[in-house]
């Protein structure tokens, strides 16, 4: 873990020095008149309070410092993704308590204050799904019924504002290998993004060297994120995850999260 933390500091003196430019600043594209307001619209609103969210970490619900570096990692990845015409965003990680799910929520929120967006944030963790219990959303339904084609998305998802839509996960699945690997999930994701026209999908995944199941799934994301915990994460575990992840996806880049700075502060350090 010290040679990714080593790593990553050389890379971000090396930018330093080279005085690199901030990134583009994301284009705002006008409105879309596609009468698909009524459909986001109709789904089932929630309210997030603040306290809950802060306990969980999720700090992006507004704008604020504490927002900046997920509002930062917001216009990288869209930046990317738009370039490539992507829309589906995996987040993943070598191993457990990465910080998946925090980026993943924290990105979903920041993404919900660009109105001119639409995000829809799925929580495929599914033998441990989180997402509502960060979001203090805690008697969410089971996504299998949803990823069978046995339920509407208008009945299982729920909705932060206009823009934001989470299909959370309240109850762990038995099988996630197979369901991911399903038809029907290819299926049920297709026709969401046909009906729904999001302009990202977000989908919280679980690690990839534990088990089968976020491997089973990346075929169906355009790109994924990869998170490295500074303090956790071992080099060897990171590299066999980004070489896995790349067997099956694009790479669209790496966050190593509660990166040490040399002041002491801790930070989360995208490296695109
Ligand atoms: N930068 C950080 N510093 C301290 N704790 C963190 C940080 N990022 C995440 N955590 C905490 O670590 C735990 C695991 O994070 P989580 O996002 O649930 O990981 P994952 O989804 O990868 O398993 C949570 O308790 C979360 O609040
Ligand atoms: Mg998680």
């Amino acid at each position: 873990m010290e040679k990714l933390q080593a790593a990553l500091e050389i890379a971000r003196r090396q930018r330093a020095a080279q005085g690199q430019a901030p990134v583009a600043p994301v284009e705002k594209p006008a409105p879309r008149p596609d009468g698909r307001d009524g459909l986001w619209a109709a789904l089932g609103p929630v309210d997030l309070t603040r306290n809950t969210l802060i306990q969980a970490r999720i700090l992006s619900q507004d704008a604020s410092m504490e927002s900046t570096p997920f509002d930062v990692l917001r216009t990288k990845i869209l930046y990317q993704m738009r370039q490539n015409g992507w829309r589906r965003l995996a987040v993943t990680s070598p191993m457990p308590r990465a910080g998946k799910t925090t980026t993943s929520v924290n990105l979903a929120l920041a993404l919900g204050r660009q109105p001119e967006l639409r995000t829809i944030l799925f929580d495929f963790d599914l033998r441990a799904p989180t997402v509502a219990q960060k979001l203090g959303l805690g008697d969410a339904p089971s996504i299998t019924p949803l990823l069978r084609g046995e339920t509407d998305f208008s009945d299982h998802a729920v909705r932060v504002g206009p823009n934001l839509a989470l299909a959370l996960s309240g109850v762990p699945d038995p099988d996630p290998t197979r369901l991911l690997m399903a038809d029907s999930t290819r299926d049920a994701l297709s026709r969401i993004q046909a009906d729904y026209d999001p302009d990202i999908m977000i989908f919280d995944l679980p690690s990839i060297l534990i088990g089968d199941d976020a491997r089973a799934f990346l075929q169906h994301v355009d790109c994924a994120l990869i998170l490295a915990r500074a303090d956790q994460t071992r080099y060897g575990d990171f590299d066999s995850c980004e070489r896995e992840v790349a067997e099956y996806t694009n790479v669209l880049g790496v966050v190593l999260n509660g990166y040490r700075h040399s002041d002491g502060k801790f930070d989360a350090e995208g490296a695109g």
